[in-house]
């Protein structure tokens, strides 16, 4: 961090991210530079950030997830499938929209190999998640 610091003072870079931090080095990190974003794995199953992601919004500070589809163990559960039925669209359709809604300063950043799943991903952009569904949704981490 001293040497991005640096590197921002002397106008090689013009903000800084991290990826990949717990709390304790997110907070070292903050009181060398600030920091304008977070990289660190969150998706709708997997939600250790929850509390950090409402503390960098709370910030003003962007939260990028990875793996937001999962990455390697692409995401599977019966209720995210329900969901997903029920309002006429896909599962990863339904972890983007979710992650979406989650919070303002969430900017999912899904991986694909194919022209029609990136149109799907964007697509995600417009779904509402009706409320009744965003509960359910809530609760998928702790019925894995
Ligand atoms: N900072 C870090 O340490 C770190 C670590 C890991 C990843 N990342 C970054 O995070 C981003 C996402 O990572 P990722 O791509 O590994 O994981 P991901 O976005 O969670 O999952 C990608 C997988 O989902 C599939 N997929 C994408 N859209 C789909 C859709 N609409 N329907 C069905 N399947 C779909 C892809 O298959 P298809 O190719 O068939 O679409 C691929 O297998 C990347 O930019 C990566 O570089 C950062």
């Amino acid at each position: 961090m001293r040497a991005m610091r640096a590197f921002q003072d002397e106008g090689l870079i013009g903000h800084i991210g991290i990826s990949t931090v717990t709390p304790d080095q997110l907070a070292r990190a903050r009181d060398v530079a600030p920091v304008v974003c977070v990289q660190n794995m969150y998706n709708i199953v997997q939600r250790g950030d929850d509390a950090m992601i409402d503390a960098l919004a709370e910030d003003g500070i962007a939260y990028v997830p990875y793996f937001p589809l999962g990455g390697f163990s692409p995401l599977q559960s019966e209720g995210l499938n329900g969901v997903a039925t029920r309002l006429g669209t896909s599962a990863q359709q339904v972890a983007l929209a979710w992650l979406l809604q989650r919070s303002p300063n969430i900017l999912p950043i899904p991986g694909t190999s194919r022209r029609s799943h990136l149109r799907q991903n964007i697509a995600a952009a417009s779904l509402v998640l009706p409320t009744e569904e965003l509960r359910l949704l809530n609760g998928l981490a702790g019925a894995r």
